[in-house]
């Protein structure tokens, strides 16, 4: 093999599901329905598939048609069947490490069945939308269980958005329920989430009640009728530990994620019961090689579809011991997480590029002031993982001995798409190559495949259980989106290259997806919150490289006759987008600009606009109006 390649020991061989990665991806290769219909069968069903895959109403695809089940079910029910029942499902510790709390599975379904029985008594039914806007407590991973077990459609919304963002996603779903936490803490900070769910209702009709978990105890304002504290409820004879699981047809809505996109308002991705299910569970369990013995620390926030699949669901299926905490990586001390994976003896350890990127920056000192010795596997998630980072990872956390799964896949896919598994060989900053079952090509603007080494864009050629179903209301874009340049080849928005191996090279987002520290976000809801400012006539976001970050938001604003360009006025401009969409999406500069640069047709030239900053060459121009 050409390159730097680290091969997997004989250990974590012996120990992996797969032994022989070439023959699996060949039988998967040969009977893709028979490969997922024998990994479906590992899960329980009500009543089994009439068809595994029904491709007829392409780019819709359906998986186990006329199949009954619930993923809920399948997290938590068939465990208390077995010895799993008194093991634990979760550990959860505060970020000020005051308190920690656990779940056995036993317990898991009893918190489970009681948040289901207060959703039920608000008036929720069978797909109706749930919002859920929280930080990282045990209660969020509760609530979106809950609503899985009674058949409504969770939609949660990232704590790091703000009232915009909610505003639009809450009126979006039509929710009819929120369930919020007091607030959240966030490196000592509080975070006032229910104030933000306040000022996000002012026009959202639909909603009728707001749940209130309390997490911090500071004072905020209830409405009478609508707000209801958690605790309170939970007190009621409605909130027993008892409820009965509902029966849900496979291809039955299980969430929608509202996710950046090139264009307008954010997309409400769906995915369902069953495919959904058995394509989390399937990767989780080869990629990871998730048994029994293993605590699985994810750093992901519910609140992207990282937490979903893999802090939440997929930990779950497979009946691990999952490890959630509610801070971030670095506070109080740069040695919060290994003291953590020290302390619960974490095994699997699953974050992002720019955590490890940060986190290097610290020093080596920091993490070996603790014993590591429990971790065995780590992952990486979110962006292209640089390989100076991915050899820190390697060397500092995983002692050489813990191979790290570069996992590619996106909130579209749900499950794992590019990926390797503990047998493959590594080279740091590829993906390695698709997963069972997928063929990925490189293409050329006209659909021809490009050469080896050549970059092009990421498409992928078979359809998959995870895949998401449709966005919530809006069939026709996603057509348009995913399957129109192609046509009967899913896009998936990245560029990347494949080498001689056949080992697939991620470069970037060719869209106007901006990847601030692994969080998705759009050029267009920046520029929606910046044009909310009385000073802004136009303005336009762009991402640029960033040491840490991966990207950092850049705007350039042309303002409005009579204010004048000042460095106080540009701070209030990202405090303004902070304010409204959300810390997460503060811009690193706002700069002014007499004209932006448009086509003839007025659409803005963000790329020249992403060349002129980086003192790159502006490429063609023929379209730039005078
Ligand atoms: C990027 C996150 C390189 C990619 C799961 C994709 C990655 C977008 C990787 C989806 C990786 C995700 N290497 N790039 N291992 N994983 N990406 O929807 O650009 O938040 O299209 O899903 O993240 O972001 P999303």
């Amino acid at each position: 093999m050409e390159g730097e390649v680290y091969y997997p020991s004989q250990d974590s061989i012996a120990k992996s599901y797969v032994q022989d990665w070439e023959a699996l991806a060949e039988s998967a290769r040969k009977d893709l329905q028979g490969f997922w219909a024998e990994r479906a069968d590992e899960l329980f069903w009500f009543k089994k598939w009439d068809k595994v895959l029904d491709d007829s109403q392409k780019p819709f695809f359906k998986w186990f048609t006329g199949a009954k089940v619930n993923i809920a079910y399948n997290c938590v029910d068939v465990h208390l069947q077995t010895y799993r029942k008194n093991k634990l499902a979760l550990i959860w510790e505060s970020e000020d490490g005051k308190s920690d709390r656990t779940f056995s599975y036993y317990s898991l379904n009893r918190e489970v069945c009681r948040m289901a029985n207060i959703i039920k008594a608000m008036g929720v039914e069978k797909g109706d939308r749930v919002t859920i806007y929280m930080g990282r407590i045990p209660e969020i991973m509760f609530a979106m269980l809950a609503c899985a077990k009674i058949g409504a459609i969770h939609s949660v919304v990232f704590g790091g958005f703000s009232v915009d963002a909610l505003h639009e996603r809450i009126s979006d779903s039509e929710s009819k329920l929120i369930i919020t936490c007091d607030g959240s803490l966030q490196n000592g900070k509080l975070v006032e989430l229910k104030r933000i769910v306040d000022e996000s209702l002012r026009h959202c009709p639909t909603v009728e009640n707001v749940i209130v978990v309390k997490r911090t105890g500071h004072e905020v304002p209830m409405e009478a009728g609508r707000d209801h504290w958690f605790h309170d409820l939970c007190a009621l004879p409605i909130a027993n530990g008892k409820c009965t699981t509902e029966v849900m047809d496979a291809e039955d809505p299980l969430f929608i994620l509202y996710t950046s996109g090139s264009t307008g308002k954010p997309k409400a991705i769906l995915h369902t019961h069953g495919g959904y299910m058995v394509g989390t569970y399937t990767t989780l369990k080869y990629v990871f090689d998730i048994n029994d013995e293993d605590r699985f620390w994810c750093t992901a926030d519910p609140g992207w579809i990282t937490g979903h699949s893999y802090l939440v669901y997929g930990p779950l299926l497979t009946g691990a011991t999952i490890f959630m905490f509610e801070g971030g990586p670095a506070f109080p001390y740069p040695n919060r997480w290994w003291q953590l994976i020290e302390r619960f003896g974490v095994s699997v350890f699953y974050t992002a590029p720019t955590a490890i990127r940060a986190l290097m920056r610290f020093g080596e000192a920091w993490p070996n002031k603790h014993d590591l010795s429990s971790l065995r596997l780590l992952g990486s998630v979110g962006e292209p993982i640089n390989p100076e980072a991915w050899k820190w990872f390697h060397r500092v956390i995983g002692k050489e001995r813990c191979p790290i799964m570069d996992t590619w896949w996106q909130t579209e896919t749900g499950m794992f798409m590019i990926t390797p598994t503990p047998v493959v060989p590594l080279k740091p900053g590829s993906g390695t190559r698709p997963f069972f079952g997928q063929e990925a090509e490189i293409l050329d603007e006209q659909g021809n495949p490009v050469a080896d080494d050549h970059e092009g864009y990421l498409v992928l050629k078979n359809p998959w259980p995870a895949m998401m179903r449709t966005l919530y209301k809006d069939p026709d874009r996603y057509v348009e989106t995913y399957w129109k340049k192609y046509p009967g080849k899913y896009m998936t928005g990245d560029s990347a290259r494949r080498d001689k191996d056949g080992y697939f090279w991620i470069i970037g987002r060719v869209d106007d997806v901006i990847k601030v520290s692994g969080h998705r976000l759009g050029t267009a809801e920046i520029e929606s919150a910046l044009i909310t400012h009385p000073a802004v006539a136009e303005s336009a976001a762009i991402g640029l490289p960033h040491e840490v970050k991966g990207q950092a938001i850049y705007c350039f604003v042309h303002l409005k006759p009579g204010f004048a360009p000042t460095e106080d006025l540009s701070e209030e401009l990202r405090q303004h987008v902070a304010r409204h969409l959300g810390p997460i999406a503060r811009p690193e500069e706002v700069n002014f600009i007499d004209k932006l640069p448009k086509t003839r047709s007025g659409k803005i030239m963000r790329r020249v606009l992403k060349a002129r900053a980086q003192g790159l060459p502006e490429g063609d121009l023929s379209t730039l109006e005078e």
